[in-house]
Formats: structure tokens, C-alpha cells, sequence
């Protein structure tokens, strides 16, 4: 029987985010210069701060369906903000935006990540984001001078990354609008590796031609493609914010990769009050040099 431990990882060099409040399925964060509050079902205790706190919040969203919905601002909150985040290795600029699918374009958790690429990679080596998003992986990983792949299907993220990574006085990345799985795979048949690959796959999404994401039925085929083109001694990331439990995801792997070694468990928020929210699952593995 195996009696391995998991990982707790929570970043810990933010200064311009944070959680002020959790609980009754909501938190309460600031990102940068506005205090928000938003659903988060996850939050299944009761809030600590009172409910005078939690209403000066600059605004809060209201869901209207699963996963869209709308933001009310209480006062002039501006809708689209800047947010910087600085430690020794890394300094980046984000915009972020008030978006009717309740994120503002970014998943603070992910700068444990971050520090992970920016120690794990340097100049001239190759990295791929794929499910890139807004790009947070792509450009802490651009500013070790790694040349970045960075792959998302929808053109309007890819543009806000653009806007990132300039705010954060970085050029050179290379955008592919492109469906994540129809990507890897070729990059498979045309023999390219990469040093670092991150990858964040959603429970399902459409890719630019309509291509169908279903994580249930594309997952392995993805882990397939992405296992093949990782270069000796590189790494791979995978997170996963779709309920996929961390010893699910070392199985996966250990059938894939099974000479890696690997880190596995969730990735969290802390709050201010010291209290953890658990935002998913995450996995790190090393391939043999
Ligand atoms: C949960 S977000 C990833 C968050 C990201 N890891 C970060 O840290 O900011 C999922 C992303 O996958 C993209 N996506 C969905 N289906 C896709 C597909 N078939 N191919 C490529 N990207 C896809 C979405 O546009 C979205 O940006």
C-alpha cells in the first residue's frame, strides 16, 4: 500500500492580491486596487468578517446561469484595472476585467506555478502553455528568456495576453489559436520537445473550429501527445480545476511517464486569517535527463 503524502501549495509572494473572506459558498478578495466578491461553491463553512465587511466590497457578481452572470459595482469601480506581481525572480503586469463568466483574468493560485517555471527554466529553452488563458504561465516563463508557445482557442484571451505580457515589458511570444489536443498532436508528429509544458485543461470548451473538448473522452489522448513531447530531464504542469482528484491524476501519469518522478496534491489560496481554499488539483513531474 502506498503511504505517500500530498502537497498543499499556496503562492506566497503576492502582494496586490489577496483574500480578505471566505465562506457561505463566496469569497471576498482583493485584486490590486478593488475588493470583490464572488461565488465560490467550494466555500462550504461559514464567513468569519462581518456583514458590513463584506458589503463594502467595490463590487459583486451576480450569477444568472452555471457559469455567466453579471457584476454590480457598488460606486465608481473602474471595469478593467491593473494588478502587479513581484517577487525575486518575477515581475509581472496583469489587466484584468470584470468578465460576465465571473473571473477578471486571472486565477491568482497560479502564481505557485509561476515560480516553479521561472526556477525550473532559462534562456533558449522551449515551453508550451497549453489552455493558456490569459497567460500568467507563458509570461513568467518569457521573462527567463525561454522561448513560449502559448496555445488557447479563443482569440480575444490570446490578444489580453498580448496586453500582459507588454505591460510587463516582454516581447517574442508565439500565439497559436489553435485546439490544445490538435496542437499537441502535431507538434508529436513533427518530433518537437519542449523543456516545460503547462497545462490546464477545462471539464469541456470548444476549440476555434468548433472542435469539441471533452475532458472525459480527450483527456488521455492530450496526457498521450503531451507526455511524448516533453524533452528528457523537462517538466511537465498539469492543474486541473474540474474535480479531477490528485490521486487520479498520479495513476494517469504513473501509466503515461512511469519512470518520472512526480509531486502531486492541490493547489490552494491562503487567507488572511490563515485559513486554506482549496482551488484544485496539481501535478509536477520531472522526466529522466
Ligand atoms: C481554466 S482556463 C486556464 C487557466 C490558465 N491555466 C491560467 O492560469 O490562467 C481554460 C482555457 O482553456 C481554453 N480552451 C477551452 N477549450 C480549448 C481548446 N479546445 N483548445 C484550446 N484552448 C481551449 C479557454 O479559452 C480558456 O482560456
Amino acid at each position: 500500500m502506498s503511504t505517500r503524502t500530498y502537497q498543499r501549495w499556496a503562492p506566497e509572494h503576492w502582494g496586490e492580491y489577496e483574500i480578505l473572506d471566505s465562506g457561505d459558498g463566496a469569497r471576498l478578495e482583493r485584486f490590486g486596487e478593488l475588493v470583490l466578491e464572488r461565488p465560490d461553491p467550494g466555500a462550504i463553512w461559514p464567513r468569519q468578517l462581518d456583514v458590513a465587511t463584506w458589503d463594502r466590497s467595490n463590487a459583486h457578481f451576480e450569477p444568472t446561469g452555471k457559469s455567466t452572470g453579471y457584476w454590480i459595482k457598488h460606486g465608481a469601480a473602474s471595469e478593467r484595472w491593473k494588478m502587479r506581481y513581484q517577487s525575486k525572480r518575477l515581475n509581472l503586469t496583469f489587466q484584468l476585467e470584470m468578465t460576465k463568466f465571473k473571473h477578471v483574468g486571472i486565477f491568482p493560485e497560479q502564481a505557485e506555478n509561476w515560480e516553479y517555471i521561472a526556477e525550473n527554466l532559462g534562456p533558449k529553452d522551449r515551453f508550451l502553455n497549453l489552455f493558456a488563458y490569459t497567460g500568467g504561465a507563458s509570461i513568467a516563463a518569457r521573462s527567463t528568456g525561454a522561448e513560449v508557445t502559448h496555445v488557447d482557442a479563443i482569440r480575444q484571451v490570446v490578444d489580453w495576453t498580448r496586453v500582459n505580457m507588454e505591460l510587463s515589458g516582454l516581447d517574442g511570444i508565439r500565439w497559436v489559436v489553435e485546439d490544445a489536443l490538435k496542437f499537441a498532436e502535431r507538434e508529436r508528429k513533427r518530433g518537437n520537445r519542449y523543456n516545460g509544458i503547462v497545462l490546464d485543461p477545462p471539464t469541456w470548451g470548444l476549440g476555434p473550429k468548433g472542435e469539441k473538448w471533452r475532458l472525459e473522452d480527450q483527456l488521455i489522448n492530450l496526457c498521450e501527445a503531451v507526455a511524448a513531447i516533453v524533452e528528457p530531464g523537462g517538466f511537465i504542469i498539469m492543474n486541473t480545476y474540474s474535480g479531477i482528484s490528485p490521486t487520479a491524476l498520479e495513476t494517469l501519469w504513473s501509466r503515461l511517464l512511469p519512470s518520472a518522478s512526480s509531486e502531486v496534491g492541490e493547489l490552494c489560496l491562503t487567507a488572511k486569517n490563515g485559513h486554506s481554499i482549496p482551488t484544485g488539483s496539481l501535478i509536477r513531474l520531472k522526466t529522466k535527463a
